[in-house]
């Protein structure tokens, strides 16, 4: 199998748990990412059951309106039962490091609220001990040198994601070279750094479920 056909295949079993699980008419959070792309794709198919969405990023809520499906704006809605997303990486406490499509703040934003954060991946994406992907850390562009110099400290080596500005104005560091075996201890340091709007480890609000499609099935595990 393709890679695009296990995130379609994984697009798929996500459509069937929010069928499953949301009740009709409540609210869906949904992520950014090819694999979130494919999952907006079979959504269409169940919009009728939607109240709503709610996009983590200008591109996702483009497609999902493209498809004639609600979004709302955050501000505006009380709760969340599910949100569903992709990630670059994910370990074995459901950890995951996110933002390799930069829409990292808005996602961790969404995630907040969700009840339940539903993780959609390819087999590839797991991972004993995370940082093989460079973390992405968004920072406010005049602390840009400043946030570069604290990572380097941490033994990071961060790379500015060149031509690339976030929904929010901002900009990427990609943080090269991190072992991040403590994943919630290095996201709340790096969250200190004066400068930094938010980092990619998803680890004090990690994944509560996830769903992982191999040639062999699409397989789920627990938080
Ligand atoms: C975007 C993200 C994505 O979820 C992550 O990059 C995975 O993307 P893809 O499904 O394309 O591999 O965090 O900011």
């Amino acid at each position: 199998m393709t890679q695009d056909e296990l995130k379609q295949a994984v697009a798929r079993a996500a459509r069937d748990y929010v069928a499953d699980r949301l009740p009709q008419g409540a609210i869906l959070g949904v992520g950014t990412g090819s694999t979130a792309n494919f999952f907006i794709d079979e959504l269409a198919a169940i919009k009728g059951r939607l109240g709503g969405t709610v996009a983590s990023s200008e591109a996702t809520a483009k497609r999902l309106a493209g498809h004639g499906i609600r979004v709302l704006d955050l501000n505006d809605i009380d709760a969340m039962g599910i949100y569903v997303d992709g990630a670059d990486e994910i370990d074995h406490g459901l950890a995951m490091v996110k933002g390799g499509g930069g829409a990292l703040t808005r996602e961790k934003i969404v995630a907040a609220v969700a009840e339940t954060f539903v993780c959609i991946c390819d087999a590839s994406k797991r991972v004993p001990v995370m940082g093989r992907f460079p973390l992405p850390v968004e920072v406010i562009p005049m602390a840009r040198a400043h946030v570069a110099r604290e990572l380097q400290k941490l033994g990071g080596a961060p790379r500015l994601r060149e031509g690339f500005v976030t929904d929010n104005g901002n900009l990427i560091l990609d943080v090269h070279g991190l072992s991040i075996t403590d994943p919630a201890g290095m996201e709340q340091v790096i969250n200190q750094i004066v400068g930094v709007v938010t980092n990619g480890l998803f680890a004090l609000r990690g994944a509560d479920l996830l769903l992982l499609a191999s040639p062999h099935g699409v397989q789920t595990f627990q938080r």
